[in-house]
């Protein structure tokens, strides 16, 4: 008898991805209060180059995105308009029979400062009418709770998670969540991206340069990455309390990492780069920092402040399953000279086996698969790939949109996802990113298109807003149905 061919589980989710702050819109009403995300203008000319280091934001750049009423520079003040739209996109949803929905809770509508003494019941009750919306279409809500945004005013006040004040306010907004959708919610994740700190700080920590010095930098950062783990442990430990059956993930930007060439110093460039990409899934998948990293920031003069529990909650309150994005693969060299590539928030060196997305991202099906097999076998727990996709220009023709660019992209990953599931590896679930068209994270661009629904809307907030299905809706409901078994 043959061995039977192993493929996605019975209860597999295939879903769908997207963020409040590129979605929702409505920045500013019904009690909501600024977050950083609201003060990050378009970057549509983006050069290359740029998408290298921290994306610095001065406080000139926040005050005068506070004092600006040209919300056409803000992008993801509008969004998409889905905190008005969101009942009809929930039924194009079903339309396209999904069983699971991430989206993540602007912390801003529940505490619009992040330490007001009671939540905002109006942000409290919009994102229950949407989970049980959801519910409605039988999706299963995955929510972020940390999505590149936090109160505007805590950055300011704190200089954002550096400051261990943050994580009570974190935490006191998490558990109202939680008492809140404990009926409605299974599926929870801490911060988005969280191994991203170091490369954009603003979005992810609230992090102002200013407020920092050259020499504190990677200390400062540091700091207020030790505070995130603390967070996300405490509230791992809170969900459990408040929802037995719950489950939490960390999420993790997964960039598989390759040397460029087989030179000995390449190949060990790689290894410090990876053993960098390890240590954030390392503390919240084992429950302690590695040894190696913890010596580096010795040899680096890095001292983390701890209070004397900090440990042992990591220790206890690990996660139980481990998400990631998954767009592309990049590689390392030592030659100063090697032509480097943009991608998700890095800036690796070009891979002249790979071609690349019209933004430069370079496409890899087989990096998802070499991703999954290493996760799964450095951590053997269940993974959930919570975003993948590409972005791409769209041409419109007489109402439709001939994608066949996309699907051809989410065809090439579901065979590599299918070879390591094959293989053993156990994967839950797999969220596409922007499964209807959002704001960009990186360019805040519209133009930057993710979807299997169309979004009529420019750049500059031009356009009915109107939703389109594209021609990979049509396919991706084939494969929602036939639980990936249909991908042709
Ligand atoms: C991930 C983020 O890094 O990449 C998303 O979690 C983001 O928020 C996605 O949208 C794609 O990046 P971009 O810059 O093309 O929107």
């Amino acid at each position: 008898m043959g061995i039977e061919k192993r493929t996605f589980k019975h209860g597999f989710l295939w879903g769908a991805a997207i963020a409040a702050n590129q979605a929702e819109g409505a920045w500013n009403l019904d009690g909501k209060g600024p977050s950083v995300a609201d003060a990050i203008p378009i970057k549509s000319n983006l050069r290359v180059t740029d998408y290298n280091g921290h994306n610095a934001v001065s406080d000139e750049d926040i005050q005068s995105a506070l004092n600006g009423v040209n919300n056409i520079a803000y992008p993801k003040r509008r969004g998409i308009d889905f905190y008005h739209r969101y009942k009809d996109d929930m039924a194009l949803f079903g339309e396209m029979g999904i069983k699971v929905m991430r989206v993540s809770i602007a912390w801003t509508r529940i505490f619009p400062t992040g330490e007001d003494s009671e939540p905002n019941e109006i942000g409290l009750k919009y994102y229950e009418d949407l989970f049980m919306e959801m519910h409605k279409y039988n999706i299963e809500p995955l929510v972020t709770l940390s999505h590149y945004e936090m109160p505007l005013i805590l950055s300011e006040k704190y200089n954002g998670w550096t400051h261990r004040n943050v994580i009570d306010a974190f935490v006191k907004y998490c558990n109202v969540c939680f008492q809140r959708y404990k009926t409605l919610v299974k599926y929870w994740l801490t911060f988005n991206e969280i191994d991203s700190v170091m490369r954009h700080p603003f979005t992810t920590l609230g992090f102002r340069e200013q407020k920092s010095t050259p020499e504190r930098y990677e200390q400062d950062i540091y700091q207020a990455l030790h505070h995130q783990f603390v967070a996300s442990a405490i509230v791992t430990r809170d969900c459990h309390q408040i929802i037995p059956q719950s489950q939490v993930g960390c999420m993790l930007t997964k960039v598989t990492t390759y040397p460029r060439t087989c030179h000995p110093s390449d190949v060990e460039i790689t290894l410090r780069k990876n053993l960098e990409n390890y240590f954030y899934s390392d503390v919240q998948v084992r429950g302690y920092y590695p040894p190696l990293i913890l010596r580096s920031f010795e040899l680096r003069g890095i001292t983390i402040q701890m209070e004397p529990d900090d440990l042992e909650i990591i220790r206890q309150h690990t996660v139980d399953f481990i998400s990631f994005s998954y767009y592309m693969s990049v590689t390392e060299s030592v030659q100063d000279n090697a032509e480097r590539t943009p991608g998700n928030t890095v800036f690796g060196v070009k891979n002249p086996y790979l071609s690349t997305s019209e933004w430069g991202w370079q496409i890899d099906p087989i990096g998802l698969k070499i991703s999954l097999i290493e996760l799964y076998d450095r951590y053997q727990k269940p993974l959930f790939i919570v975003e993948n996709g590409i972005g791409a220009k769209d041409i419109v023709e007489d109402g439709k949109i001939h994608d066949s660019y996309r699907i051809d992209y989410f065809r090439a990953h579901f065979e590599q996802m299918k070879e390591a599931v094959n293989e053993g590896v156990d994967l839950m679930g797999y969220t596409s990113w922007g499964t209807i068209d959002i704001i960009s994270a990186g360019t805040s661009q519209m133009t930057k298109r993710y979807g299997f629904i169309y979004v009529d809307q420019d750049d500059e907030g031009n356009g009915t807003l109107n939703r389109l299905r594209k021609d990979s809706f049509y396919w991706y409901q084939k494969v929602c149905e036939t639980n990936g078994e249909d991908i042709r």
